[in-house]
Formats: C-alpha cells, structure tokens, sequence
C-alpha cells in the first residue's frame, strides 16, 4: 500500500535479504533508525521461521520476533531500533551482543493516545494526513465476525474492516 500511495520505498521480506538491500541502498552503513512494526506474530523465511515456529507451538517461547532481530542487524553503529509492536512475553536469540557492541538505542511503546490522538485528529481534519484508504471493508455491524475474520486472515486484500453501526 505505501508503494501505491508512492509515500515509501519498499523491500519485500520474503523475495530480498533485506539487511543486504539496506545496506546496499545505505553505503554499507545500514539505517539510522529502525522501526519494528511488525509484532509478535512475524512471519519470516528458512530456518530461523521453522525454529521460532517450532518453539512456539512447544510453548518454549511466546513470539516470533524476526523482525525485531532484523532491525537491531541492519541499523547502523550507534543507531536506533524503536519496537512498535506488541510483544507481551519472552522472546528467544534476542542478538543482545550485536545491540551491545553497536551502541545502539533500543526502546520500544504502546502508543500514547491521550496526548497523540487529538494532534492525529487535529491533522486529519485539516487534510494533512488521510487514513481512508486503509478502510478497505466497510459493513454494518452484524457482519463482525465476518470483519474479523477477513482482518485476521488477511483475506480479500483486508486492511481494516471498519463496522458502522445501524448500516
Ligand atoms: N505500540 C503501539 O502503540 C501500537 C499501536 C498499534 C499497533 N501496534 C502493533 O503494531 C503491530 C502491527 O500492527 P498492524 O495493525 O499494522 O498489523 P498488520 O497485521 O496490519 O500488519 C503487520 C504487517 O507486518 C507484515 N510482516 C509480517 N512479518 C514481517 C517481517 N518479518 N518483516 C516485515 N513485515 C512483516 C505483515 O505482512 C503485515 O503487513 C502489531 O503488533 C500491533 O499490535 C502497536
């Protein structure tokens, strides 16, 4: 969807070693600030997917933190890794000595909605930034689990089921 909107570059993780394509398009550095926004549910590629998912179901470990471990790789020396999504419980290789011997700034936070959301409101309102497109199902509000099934699934090209009630 950013690449549609042309608002981003992208990478996609599951045709491209991402933190080679990042170095690449950095000179070698990597970024200077990663922002994980991917959460406990990361998909990935090869063995590292297997092991999380094999640990997981064993209830060895909670989440499957792929794209937290990819961040903390590919930014740069004394850059900084921002976790956004959600993570409840313990995760598993953590590479703490790769966060160590960078320098890099790690933290993390659920959003702050009593002081972000009326700044985002103020913004739409004045057209400075537009979020319709994200609804991409619309329906009353009897069709829930219908909206929730096609967002969890990802079905239909879901983004956001958003229900209207007394539609
Ligand atoms: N910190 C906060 O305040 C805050 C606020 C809102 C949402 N969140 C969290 O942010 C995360 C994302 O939320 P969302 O609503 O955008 O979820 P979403 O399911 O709509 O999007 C997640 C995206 O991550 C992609 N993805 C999966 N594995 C990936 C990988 N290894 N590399 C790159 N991309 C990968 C998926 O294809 C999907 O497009 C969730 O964990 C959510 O709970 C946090």
């Amino acid at each position: 969807m950013g690449a549609h909107h042309g608002w981003v570059e992208t990478i996609d993780y599951t045709a491209t070693d991402v933190g080679a394509e990042l170095r690449a398009r950095t000179g070698g550095r990597g970024p200077d600030v990663c922002i994980e926004a991917v959460g406990m549910e990361a998909h990935d590629t090869g063995a590292q997917h297997l092991y999380d998912q094999g640990k997981q179901q064993l209830r060895l470990q909670t989440h499957r933190p792929a794209a937290v471990r990819e961040a903390i790789y590919a930014c740069r020396k004394g850059g900084s890794v921002f976790v956004l999504g959600v993570f409840g419980g313990a995760v598993d290789k953590f590479p703490l000595g790769a966060m160590m011997n960078t320098g890099l700034t790690v933290r993390g936070a659920q959003q702050h909605g009593q002081r972000y959301i009326p700044l985002l409101l103020d913004r739409m309102a004045k057209g400075e930034i537009t979020t319709a497109h994200l609804a991409t199902h619309v329906m009353p509000l009897d069709q829930g689990p219908e909206g929730y099934d096609l967002f969890k699934h990802k079905k239909d090209g879901c983004v956001r089921a958003v229900f209207r009630p007394g539609d």
